[in-house]
């Protein structure tokens, strides 16, 4: 097979066609690799990614390869698994043994959900401004006696550390929060969270979906004990190959809730009693989804040749435009304004307005943002640019002075 990454212009002496002369990345040519960007400005990766067009050649490839003589010997090997494995754990900052290969985020909690030594009586701890699938796979707890504690957001939309620790009594278990909410957009302090989990012996668990791909920050540093993150948005991969990341001190704090081929140290069906295997593999069963794993594996190695620092700062550059552009025609913004707290995803309140008739509005004029909770949220990321905003702000000034009219 041919090296994706040559392929796409992605390696080799500087001046690559995808880098400039100084080594930073030529944002117009990366924009290029994404068709969808020359028709509509889509500033909606919180709900779908683009995929670049090497994610399109990595699926023809594995179809290809079914087809050829080798009838599918690379496309459905397990050495190409190990290979996403290594690629994703490089690009996101972690050992390969700490990430297991999973479908989705509510996957991955589920299993901690179903796989945690609870007794009668535990709680857990999670927000209002959590998305359905860090909410849902907990609500079956409370048939055998688990306590769901949900902490409301503040009227602004904002939950704060403060707001979640003070939840936590000597019964909480698990914290599960999302390190960027899916609706307002704020960026949950890792750092406080995690260190107050560890001092109270809690099972600290994000769900990264919408920071991971966006923000430079490395797996194993969140500080925490599972991270859960989906493909299909910043990840560039797509839906059903998503990862968990399960830091080595938390492998015991829960037990895989299933079993089949490849959870186990042995391939031997006649041990009565196997162990599982010794790593994040444990959480992975039966056969693979190999299709979706090739293409996850070639997003991986497109962002990690890009490079997560110079894709958060470009994600900055693009949201402080929007915040900018919404200030520039008295739209208020909900995200919080520090970088800090915030990640891709800009919140607006269109002041009554209805946000679901303005999203139908700009999607026929060719700009795609999404309408969440009653507010309009525009994510921005690496291969939008300045006229994507632009065009934004000018026909969103547009649909509201004629609903004002
Ligand atoms: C914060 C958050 N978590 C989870 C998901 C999706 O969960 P899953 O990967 O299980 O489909 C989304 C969006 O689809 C999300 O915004």
């Amino acid at each position: 097979m041919n090296d994706p990454k040559a392929e796409a212009g992605l390696v080799g002496e500087h001046p690559s066609p995808l880098f400039l002369a100084d080594g930073t990345p030529n944002w117009r040519k990366i924009r290029g690799l994404f068709p969808a960007t020359e028709k509509i400005a889509y500033l909606d990766i919180a709900r779908k990614a683009l995929l670049p067009a090497l994610a399109e050649e990595a699926a023809y490839e594995w179809f290809a390869d079914i087809a050829s003589s080798e009838a599918g010997r690379h496309s459905f090997s397990m050495e190409g698994v190990e290979a996403t494995r290594r690629q994703v754990a490089t690009t996101f900052g972690a050992a390969p043994e700490t990430i297991a290969l999973v479908k989705n985020t509510s996957e991955a909690i589920n299993i901690v959900a179903q796989g945690f030594d609870w007794r009668d009586g535990d709680n857990l701890v999670i927000s209002e401004a959590e998305h359905e699938n860090n909410t849902f796979p907990w609500r079956p707890l409370a048939h055998r006696g688990i306590e769901v504690r949900v902490v409301p957001a503040d009227p602004s939309g904002m939950v704060t550390t403060e707001a979640l620790t003070a939840a936590v009594d000597a019964r909480t278990r698990i914290l599960s929060v999302a390190w960027v909410a899916y609706g307002l957009g704020q960026r949950a302090d890792l750092d406080a969270l995690s260190a107050f989990c560890r001092a109270q012996d809690i099972l600290f668990v994000v769900d990264a979906i919408q920071g991971l791909g966006v923000l430079d920050r490395r797996l194993d540093d969140f500080g925490a004990d599972v991270v859960a993150a989906g493909g299909h948005k910043a990840q560039m991969s797509v839906t059903g190959a998503g990862l968990m990341y399960v830091a080595p001190r938390a492998l015991n704090r829960f037990q895989p809730p299933f079993a089949a081929k490849y959870s186990f140290d042995t391939l031997d069906r006649t041990v009565a009693d196997p162990v599982y295997a010794p790593d994040a593999h444990r959480f992975e069963y039966g056969n693979p989804n190999f299709l979706g794993l090739a293409i996850q594996r070639r997003s991986a190695e497109f962002i990690a040749a890009i490079g997560l620092h110079a894709i958060e700062e470009r994600v900055h550059a693009l949201t402080d435009l929007i915040i900018e552009g919404a200030d520039r025609i008295g739209v208020k913004v909900r995200t919080p304004r520090a970088w800090d707290e915030r990640a891709g995803i800009v919140s607006l309140d269109l002041g009554g307005v209805s946000a679901e008739r303005v999203e139908a509005e700009l999607a026929e004029d060719g700009i795609r943002v999404a309408a969440k909770d009653g507010h309009l949220r525009a994510a921005a990321h690496f291969y939008n640019n300045e006229e994507d905003v632009a065009r934004l702000f000018d026909r969103l000034q547009h649909h509201l002075s004629k609903a004002g009219q």
